[in-house]
């Protein structure tokens, strides 16, 4: 039994059953017994790998696409370069080193990053030296100023709720437990402060699962707030569905392989898809615009990828040419990272559609997320 699954059971001694999104956070973010707390779960060697350690061409065209969005913002001589969730800081450094000869970027940037873990936190500081970095637990403690913010498999992790479709209306999904192990049961009494784009309970199957996210949007529309007032653009990647709709997408991964959601909790990773049609309605009512979501793969092959892998691979030998191909594959092949993860920009008002983006040009956002 993981020292986290002892704490939640004294919780739910002490508190009753608690909701899958209180479990989901104290199993991500507590800082005694929390996931990202207590490892680096990232590589080869870890539980999973993501887009910036996959190749160092995913966090050079993310550099890239924040010079020439620098430039779109006028070029703003002071200018936050904002990670949220920068894991082993494999992305921020790609991106600096990529962006390093474009003069006017360099003189501008300064380089934030939001990370809740102090452990990753001294993998980030140590792998970004000598590059001064600021660090804040929280968006919400950025200093005022234009901002570029990018976010990758940020929002994937954080805490999703769950509901019920029973024949009363929707209720939460809990975790409670039998017989001293946790399990999953169903709240007491109907839930409220629904999503409004929840079908009625009983306009889908008995024990239909839906999930909302508050936390997330919150800080979707913190992101909108905050472009809106001090100009600048975000970059949302992630996992997850362009369109909100019913189904239960939680899942716990350890060492590559998915595992039970409550036999390992705090010691494998739990994540759910981000639901990108509420993200954006957040940053849009927020007062900022939304573009796409498009997928990963369109989104870097818009911003050169395959000239990039052709580029690295002169010179290179047939080994590491094999690697460099197998990357590009993995990114963005829609089998593999290329669709289901997705590309979201979000952008102050007035500011021309982003790189990658500018499909949606000349969409208007009530047409994109109703
Ligand atoms: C799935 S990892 C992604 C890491 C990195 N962006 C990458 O692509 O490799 C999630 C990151 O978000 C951080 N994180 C999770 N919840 C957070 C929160 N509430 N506030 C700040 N950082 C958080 C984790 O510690 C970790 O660095």
């Amino acid at each position: 039994m993981t020292a986290l699954i002892e704490h939640v059971r004294a919780l739910i001694a002490k508190e009753g059953p608690l909701s899958v999104e209180r479990v989901m956070g104290l199993a991500l973010s507590d800082p005694t017994y929390g996931y990202y707390a207590t490892r680096d779960p990232f590589g080869a060697a870890g539980d999973f790998i993501t887009a910036p350690e996959i190749s160092q061409m995913f966090g050079e065209l993310i550099g890239l696409w924040c010079t020439v969005t620098h430039e779109q913002m006028g070029a703003p001589p002071d200018v936050l370069l904002v990670e949220l969730g920068p894991g082993r800081g494999t992305l921020m450094q790609d991106s600096l080193r990529a962006s390093a000869r474009i003069e006017r970027f360099c003189a501008a940037r300064r380089v934030h990053l939001v990370e809740a873990s102090a452990r990753l936190r001294a993998i980030q500081s140590a792998r970004l030296a000598p590059e001064p970095v600021s660090f804040h637990e929280r968006l919400e403690d950025m200093p005022p100023g234009p901002i570029l913010i990018i976010a990758n498999e940020f929002f994937d992790a954080l805490p999703v709720g769950q509901l019920v479709s029973t024949p009363d209306g929707w209720r939460e999904r809990v975790v409670a437990t039998h017989g001293g192990a946790l399990c999953f049961g169903v709240g007491p009494s109907p839930a409220t402060n629904l999503p409004t784009w929840l079908p009625p309970a009983q306009a889908v199957p008995e024990g239909t699962i839906a999930e909302h996210a508050p936390e997330r949007e919150q800080v979707a529309a913190l992101i909108g707030q905050r472009l809106a007032r001090d100009g600048g653009a975000a970059l949302i990647i992630d996992y997850g569905h362009g369109a909100s709709a019913c189904g239960d997408t939680l899942q716990a991964v350890r060492a590559h392989r998915r595992v039970d959601i409550l036999a390992q909790l705090g010691d494998a990773d739990l994540t759910a898809h981000v639901d990108f049609a509420r993200l954006a309605r957040a940053a849009e009512r927020a007062g900022a615009r939304a573009y796409g979501p498009i997928g990963q793969g369109r989104f870097l092959q818009a911003l050169g990828i395959d000239a990039r892998a052709t580029r690295l691979m002169q010179g290179a030998t047939q080994e590491q040419a094999a690697q460099i191909r197998s990357a590009l594959e993995r990114l963005t092949a829609p089998s593999a990272m290329g669709e289901l993860f997705k590309a979201m920009a979000l952008t102050a008002p007035g500011l021309p559609a982003p790189a990658g983006f500018e499909a949606f040009a000349a969409r208007a956002p009530a047409l994109a997320y109703g």
